[in-house]
């Protein structure tokens, strides 16, 4: 059934929505100051490059001892893998629900990536950790899928009993929580995304996070050509050799509206959980349909509710139903299972000689094809996602939840 629309709700954005007088405030001084290139401005008579500021604030926001501005999340992971030495004949543990740069980073260092179930958190499922660990793995990569923190206790302690190292994935998860602690901290080495859909954005950017200096050097010299330059000297100076790096340096323009909008997240999460709560509340418990599992309620940022159909063949029907009612329910990230990824099911990478895949035949082989992963198959073809963004005002909360409740009705009854 069809019905015509009370009013026109906002599209779901989160720091996109929020970009205001303060970014442009910042990226005029970045202007001004004439200097767009964040290791010209290190003069101390004059303000800190915004890329510093941003590392700066970002590191005592989030808990953590140094951090690094980057150019994508992508560019950050790619980076952290490279300074915690991964490269080839190593595996790392991948959640199969995942992002494409989750893949493709450790392809493009030359390890093998292992995909893994999911849990009906939509996150990394702990018990996976024994069950892939090989002689091969040196890491898992956790990822904290659209603004919720994965189970870290069990995932922490399934790595670090099999001797590996802990990657968080925070792109879809600056200013969660899991236990009292800012995810980023409970690993070796994290990192965050600033691409335009993102809790905070600056169109494109990464930040990458560790306690450990080695890391951050290692970190610097991967994202900077191989260099590390007087200014990170001066934070911790230099103790490993060079090595050939890429180049994902930050520019003073994207610091300067990450600065402004780092300086928000905080208050964007806060408007988030007022509106999921409002939402669930006022959908209530409703027969044949169970909540996404949240390891750390008070942590949840509260961006995007997913809840499970006991029936996959209903989702469609209840999908189309809601979007006919103005309520946005197409999940805001582009994350499907790896295994259908191209990229997966050709094997390649750039040349031939380098994808970690090259020798394993018939391809795709086992673990890399959908009847390999009976549980991220069955979650995935289940959930509804309803987003939620800095726009959205109670009334809009309200709409949510009863147009969920007549889908219900309609389709149940
Ligand atoms: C989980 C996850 N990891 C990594 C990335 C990569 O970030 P970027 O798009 O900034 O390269 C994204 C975002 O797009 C993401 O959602």
């Amino acid at each position: 059934m069809k019905t015509s629309p009370i009013y026109r709700r906002p599209p779901p954005g989160l720091g996109s929505a929020a970009v205001g007088a303060e970014e442009e405030t910042l990226v005029l001084d970045a202007l001004r100051r004439g200097e767009l290139f964040r290791y010209y401005g290190n003069d101390p008579e004059r303000p800190p490059p915004f890329a510093a500021q941003l590392e700066n604030e970002a590191k005592a926001w989030i808990g953590t001892d140094y951090a690094l501005a980057v150019s994508s999340g992508t560019a950050a992971l790619e980076t952290a893998l490279a300074a915690i030495s991964i490269g080839p004949g190593d595996e790392v543990i991948v959640p199969a629900w995942s992002w494409l740069s989750c893949v493709t980073a450790v392809v493009r260092l030359g390890a093998l990536p292992v995909l893994a179930e999911i849990d009906d958190s939509l996150c990394l499922n702990p018990a996976e950790i024994d069950r892939l660990t090989t002689s091969r793995t040196r890491a898992v990569l956790v990822v904290h899928f659209q603004g919720v923190a994965a189970d870290m206790d069990p995932i922490i302690k399934a790595a670090h009993r099999r001797g590996l190292f802990v990657v968080e994935d925070c792109a879809e998860a600056p200013g969660v929580f899991y236990r009292g602690r800012a995810v980023g901290t409970w690993s070796d080495v994290a990192i965050y995304s600033f691409q335009h859909n993102k809790a905070m954005t600056a169109g494109e950017g990464g930040l990458l996070v560790t306690r450990d200096l080695r890391t951050y050097e290692r970190a610097v010299r991967m994202s900077d050509l191989g260099q590390y330059r007087p200014y990170h000297a001066s934070v911790t100076p230099p103790q490993e050799p060079a090595f050939s790096g890429a180049q994902f340096r930050m520019s003073e323009l994207t610091a300067a509206v990450a600065l402004a909008q780092l300086r928000k997240v905080d208050a964007i999460r806060a408007h988030c959980r007022m509106i999921q709560d409002r939402v669930r509340q006022g959908i209530g418990e409703l027969p044949g349909v169970t909540w996404r599992t949240i390891p750390d309620p008070q942590g949840d940022f509260g961006f995007e509710i997913y809840f499970y159909l006991d029936d996959p063949k209903v989702v469609p029907a209840f999908r189309t139903a809601l979007d006919e009612r103005e309520v946005h329910c197409q999940q805001r990230t582009g994350t499907y299972p790896q295994y259908r990824r191209e990229y997966l099911l050709t094997g390649r990478a750039h040349h031939p000689a380098v994808s970690p895949f090259r020798d394993i035949k018939p391809w795709p082989a086992v673990g890399y094809r959908a009847e390999d992963f009976p549980v991220t198959e069955d979650l995935t073809q289940r959930f509804i996602a309803l987003p939620i963004g800095w726009r959205y005002t109670t009334e809009d909360a309200d709409h949510i939840a009863e147009s969920v409740r007549a889908v219900h009705r309609e389709l149940f009854t």
